[in-house]
């Protein structure tokens, strides 16, 4: 990274209190926890009450990554919520959260890179605070992806949760902070993952769309299994030598958490062992931008980061997209 260097003052998560668990979901499909556990390591999700937005959930994180930053709302200079899933178009959630913290001195955007939102944020934050421009960035992943979610689909709806995670950016001393960032886009792979169809400009409403698409989140799980097993490697060595550092250095991975098994390949291309790599996706399934910011805030929670340590963080999805942040603690 150029200019001044940028680290993490501070981090927080929320999700919401009703869990879902795969006994639920057996009365809802047909599946069962013996598949859902073997596929896909997750074995719970939690689901927003139907007065809760991503503003709301975002707004929970913030206040906690804030407390622990130490940092008073007033002092943001931006706020990026990144997510699939605004609260409405206009205005953004960014701006809704903005109003709610009662952070008057900040620009408010939100950005859109489905699971990958996360470090596309941080990447945008950092960069407008290493620059000068900006001291304090607030950077949110938030999604309710239960409303976007078929539960009729066993394809899809025994994957996704809700939830939101948290940081606060700002300068930090020389020697510590982020080393490197690494964002990718494939278009040519849209189709291979779509959610929140219905609203847009595209197909205002859900008798616009064409014969075979759903409003609800649909993938190729398949292909975008195999795209996301090459990237998680690809993607964490380029970052790294970037950084001017190797797989060796990894002391902790917060890797985008979608599927068990697509994180235990890559722990084996990368040589990494279990306390190299920080896991939540049996307690909260896939949720898109907000599973990285989570995962860190446990991390953190958990004692399993500190002053120096050498952390990565690499997401990827829909677009398609992917990012990666090295970053020493
Ligand atoms: O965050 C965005 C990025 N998204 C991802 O990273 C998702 C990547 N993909 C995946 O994680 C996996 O592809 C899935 C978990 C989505 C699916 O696992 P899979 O091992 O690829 O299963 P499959 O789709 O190939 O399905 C295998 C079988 C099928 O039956 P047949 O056709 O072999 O008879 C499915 O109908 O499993 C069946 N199946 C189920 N059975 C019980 C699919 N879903 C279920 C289910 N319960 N919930």
């Amino acid at each position: 990274m150029i200019g001044r260097p940028v680290g993490v003052h501070g981090t927080g998560k929320y999700v919401p209190e009703r869990i879902l668990t795969n006994q639920d979901l057996e009365q809802m499909v047909e599946t069962n926890d013996e598949w859902i556990v073997t596929r896909t390591g997750i074995k719970e999700r939690r689901i927003a009450s139907e007065q809760e937005a991503a503003s709301d959930l975002a707004y929970e994180a913030s206040r906690i990554a804030l407390e622990n930053a130490g940092i008073g709302p007033e002092r943001l200079g931006l706020i990026i919520v990144s997510t699939m899933t605004p609260d409405v178009a206009c205005p953004s959630t960014a701006c809704i959260l903005q109003e709610r913290l009662g952070a008057k001195n900040a620009a408010a955007f939100d950005l859109s890179a489905a699971c990958s939102g996360f470090v596309y944020g941080l990447a945008n934050g950092a960069n407008f605070i290493a620059s000068g421009m900006y001291d304090y960035v607030l950077v949110v992943g938030s999604e309710v992806l239960s409303r976007v979610t078929d539960y009729t689909d066993r394809n899809t709806c025994i994957l996704f949760g809700d939830g939101a995670g948290a940081v606060v950016l700002g300068p930090t001393e020389e020697g510590r902070g982020f080393l490197s960032f690494e964002l990718g886009a494939d278009g040519s792979g849209g189709s291979l993952l779509r959610g929140g169809c219905v609203g847009g400009s595209r197909y205002p409403k859900e008798s616009d769309l064409p014969e075979g698409m759903t409003p609800h989140i649909w993938q190729n799980g398949r292909e975008v299994f195999k795209f996301a097993v090459r990237i998680m490697e690809t993607l964490t060595e380029s970052v790294l030598a970037k950084a001017g550092k190797t797989k060796r250095d990894i002391d902790l991975l917060v890797p985008h958490q979608a599927n068990i098994r697509i994180i235990h390949a890559a722990m084996e291309k990368l040589e990494l062992s279990e306390d190299q790599v920080m896991i939540n996706v049996d307690r909260y399934g896939n949720i898109s931008a907000a599973t990285i910011p989570i995962a860190l805030a446990e991390a953190v929670e958990e004692g399993r980061v500190k002053k120096g340590d050498t952390v990565v963080l690499v997401g990827f999805g829909g677009g398609l997209t992917w990012g990666g942040a090295v970053l020493t603690w």
